[in-house]
């Protein structure tokens, strides 16, 4: 149930409780003040009858007492009188709204004849139309007819009537005031509430968002931060919590930096010494006829080598400056003119390989950097020449998407990857089989600075492979796409510098 449903219900219970216990109390005093004012009455009652009875004077038929002496002036409406003589000689009337009298049932005279002389009012109930009677009993000596006693009773039937009149009114009040209380509670506890409303959402827009750079929470804050409030310091906690999780990713992407700088900076480094090992090794090797076989075959060593550990550092370098979200220089790129190069200097590469293209009969033309987008189809087609036996078949085609991009795919149907490897595939320095690859001179850079050149253009790479059929595809988008906004978003770290650089089209 929701705090606020839990609120609202327990302040409407309150007021039931409170109303209850109020008109219970209202009644059972009301009932008791009247019942107070009716035995006061009786009390008068009973004089007048004992005295009007104690006169003596004899009925006109001589059995039973005159109905005058009975019921004196001054009786209210609804009084009853009964007698008993010792004898056992009983009788009573009772005063009707109309002035009439009305006789005693002999059940009801019975009932009355209970009454003892000289205690407090009793309640009485006399069934039929008399209902419930206070009554009290008072001895009498009339000296014509004899001792007697003198029942006198007055009805309760008002008292109850007031009651329930009272009881209408509290049901009537409480009804009302539950409703009353339940809208005012309704709206005072939404307004309460909805400062945490507000916290909840920041809190779910800041769950939904990519958390992949520093300042994706700058500005994120919750505008509810009055300390003086619950909710404020709910607000309040909520916003030092979002500056804390800032500065830690202020301070992550900072030792990132950190790290591509001096990854990029060895590597440039390196490029020097790595030119004066290469071209004194190759002056070495041109003076080869003065030197023992071994001397030249150590020199020839170290210059390959050379020439592989340049190309690893130049792959590096490349890597962390794509990582920086620099070395992308976009231009208008005919895609189709890319992969004839890529596909005629693989062919020459490795004749072996039969390579075949698929292409629209137009030229595809993206936005991109060329250098960037041909490296991309040389490392993906020489992974199908050097990954695959000879013999193997390999396919590099070009087709439009719907969301007008273009799809580039390089296929080949040799042996496959092991599917325990797909998900590494694209991280650096992953190669499948490692000791072989080594010899082979891979390095397992080519297919990360494929999907960081792909990731910087705004698109994305995939592979589906199965034995016989291996294929890559690279998605590159629209030139609208890769201007408007940072697509799925994994391609913003590195992307995001570039596309300031994109050039508008003619
Ligand atoms: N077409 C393919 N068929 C079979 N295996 C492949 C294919 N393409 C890539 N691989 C596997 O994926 C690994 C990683 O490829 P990647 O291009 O990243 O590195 P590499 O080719 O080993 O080295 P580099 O490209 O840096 O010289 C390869 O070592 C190879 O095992
Ligand atoms: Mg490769």
């Amino acid at each position: 149930m929701t705090l606020r449903r839990r609120l609202v219900l327990s302040i409407v219970a309150l007021v039931v409780a409170v109303s209850a216990v109020i008109g219970a109390g209202s009644i059972i005093a009301l009932a008791s003040i009247q019942t107070g004012a009716i035995d006061g009455q009786l009390q008068k009652a009973t004089a007048r009858a004992s005295t009007k009875f104690g006169q003596g004077e004899q009925s006109p038929n001589g059995q039973r007492p005159n109905d005058d002496l009975l019921q004196p002036l001054g009786q209210a409406a609804g009084t009853l009188t009964a007698y008993y003589f010792s004898g056992g000689r009983a009788g009573g009337i009772v005063l009707q709204e109309d002035s009439s009298r009305g006789q005693l049932t002999a059940a009801q005279l019975d009932r009355l004849g209970d009454v003892k002389v000289g205690v407090d009012p009793a309640t009485m109930d006399l069934g039929g139309e008399l209902g419930k009677y206070r009554v009290a009993a008072v001895q009498v000596d009339n000296p014509v007819l004899g001792d007697a006693v003198l029942v006198v009773g007055l009805p309760l039937a008002p008292v109850y009537e007031s009651v329930w009149k009272l009881l209408g009114v509290v049901l009537v009040v409480t009804v009302l005031a539950l409703l009353v209380a339940s809208a005012v509670a309704t709206a005072a506890v939404r307004r309460a509430l909805r400062p945490l409303d507000r916290v909840a959402e920041t809190a779910s827009t800041v769950a939904r968002m990519p958390l992949d750079r520093s300042d994706a929470l700058d500005g994120v804050r919750v505008p509810d931060a009055d300390p003086a409030t619950e909710v404020g310091r709910v607000g309040t906690a909520f916003n030092r919590m979002l500056g804390h999780i800032g500065n830690a990713m202020q301070a992550r992407e900072r030792s990132e930096q950190k790290v591509r700088q001096f990854v990029a900076d060895a590597s440039h480094e390196l490029r020097t010494p790595l030119a004066s090992i290469r071209g004194y090794a190759e002056l070495t090797r041109r003076m080869g006829a003065d030197l023992p076989p071994d001397v030249v075959y150590a020199m020839s060593r170290v210059e390959s080598e050379s020439v592989r550990m340049t190309s690893m550092v130049e792959d590096l370098l490349l890597l962390a400056r794509l990582d920086e979200g620099r070395e992308i220089q976009f231009a208008d790129v005919d895609l189709t003119g890319l992969v004839l190069d890529a596909v005629n200097d693989a062919h020459a590469a490795s004749p072996d390989h039969p390579i075949e293209v698929d292409l629209p009969a137009e030229p595809v033309e993206v936005v991109g950097d060329a250098a960037r987008l041909h490296q991309v189809i040389v490392n993906l087609v020489t992974n199908a020449r050097t990954h695959t036996p000879d013999g193997t078949r390999i396919t590099v085609g070009i087709a439009p998407c719907q969301d007008g991009g273009v799809d580039l795919t390089v296929r080949d149907d040799g042996q496959g990857i092991a599917p325990e490897f797909l998900p590494k595939l694209f991280e650096r320095f992953a190669r499948a089989d490692s000791s072989r690859s080594r010899t082979a001179g891979s390095t397992g850079l080519g297919l990360a600075i494929v999907d960081a050149v792909v990731q910087a253009h705004g698109g994305r790479v995939s592979v589906t492979s199965e034995p016989g059929d291996t294929v890559f595809t690279v998605h590159l988008p629209d030139r609208a796409a890769l201007v408007d906004g940072d697509g799925d978003g994994d391609g913003a770290g590195a992307g995001a510098g570039a596309w300031d650089a994109v050039p508008e089209r003619s």
